[in-house]
């Protein structure tokens, strides 16, 4: 059985990506009114903080002093996040997000500066979306803003989705969920007349051009598109060693890929 976290871990450590970088910076961009007393930040699925520490560097630099709330349902994971971000003013939560909606996260009502989901809404069943958007959208401030990030269906690594889909027996491993892009999410805010701006935010994924990167490529879109990444390897290795030809540049192998960036304000 895949491991989930190890294989996020492998996805934003073992190559090349900037993905929370890029994320920070635009919730950098994000216009709040200065002068705030006190800003409030919730950040759901925080993983091991690493996009949570670049969020708050960016924040810190504007709306000091930051309450943050960190949510994190994995026991392991929550651990490691605990040790890396060391402010006291975090308060963590080892909870699902429904679970914390449903609770401690009540008592928020009404002081959210800012929620974000980042690469979390796969993990969410459609049929709880109506539920986590009201719920959250209850705990904002009137210039609150919730910022929903996932993978964009713009990026080349959909070009190779059908040719594994046709490939590979097992389609999923079940381990985290569908495979979910913001096209879903987009259909999705359309049908429920919720109000949102979307942004493409440019994310390419780099790869050293050497003989590990077959390996790293396949595990990467295993962990992309929920396939248990040795069928990768197994069933589709020809077609993705062309699909890496394309994006062969000076050394490495750079495949063009973008996340939506939505921000959902007070509804
Ligand atoms: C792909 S990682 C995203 C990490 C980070 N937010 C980022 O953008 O880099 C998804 C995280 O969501 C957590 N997660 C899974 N199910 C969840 C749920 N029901 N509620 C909140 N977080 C969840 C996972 O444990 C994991 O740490």
């Amino acid at each position: 059985m895949a491991n989930y976290h190890k294989d996020y871990a492998f996805l934003m450590d073992n190559h090349y990506s900037k993905q929370a970088e890029i994320a920070a910076e635009a919730i950098g961009r994000l216009d709040f009114p200065r002068n705030l007393p006190k800003f409030t930040y919730v950040d759901i699925g925080s993983h091991v903080g690493k996009l949570t520490g670049l969020v708050l560097d960016i924040l810190a630099q504007y709306y000091p002093p930051i309450d943050v709330h960190c949510v994190e349902p994995d026991s392991e994971t929550f651990q490691e996040l605990q040790a890396n971000i060391r402010q006291k003013e975090v308060i963590f939560y080892n909870a699902n997000f429904q679970h914390w909606l449903r609770s401690p996260g009540q008592s928020l009502s009404g002081r959210v500066d800012i929620l974000v989901n980042s690469h979390t809404f796969y993990h969410y069943p459609e049929y709880s979306w109506p539920e986590i958007i009201q719920e959250s959208d209850k705990l904002l401030t009137p210039h609150g803003k919730h910022v929903v990030i996932i993978d964009s269906a713009g990026s080349s690594l959909n070009e190779i989705k059908p040719v594994l889909d046709s490939k590979i027996p097992n389609k999923r491993h079940d381990a985290f969920g569908r495979f979910l892009k913001g096209s879903d999410l987009e259909m999705y805010f359309g049908s429920a007349g919720i109000n949102y701006t979307r942004e493409e935010l440019p994310s390419p994924i780099h790869f050293n051009d050497n003989e590990e990167a077959l390996d790293g490529v396949c595990h990467m879109l295993g962990f992309v598109m929920r396939y248990n990444p040795d069928d990768v390897k197994k069933y589709a290795a020809k077609d993705v060693q062309d699909f890496m030809a394309q994006y062969k540049k000076g050394g490495m192998i750079v495949f063009p890929r973008n996340q939506d960036f939505f921000v959902l304000p007070k509804q």
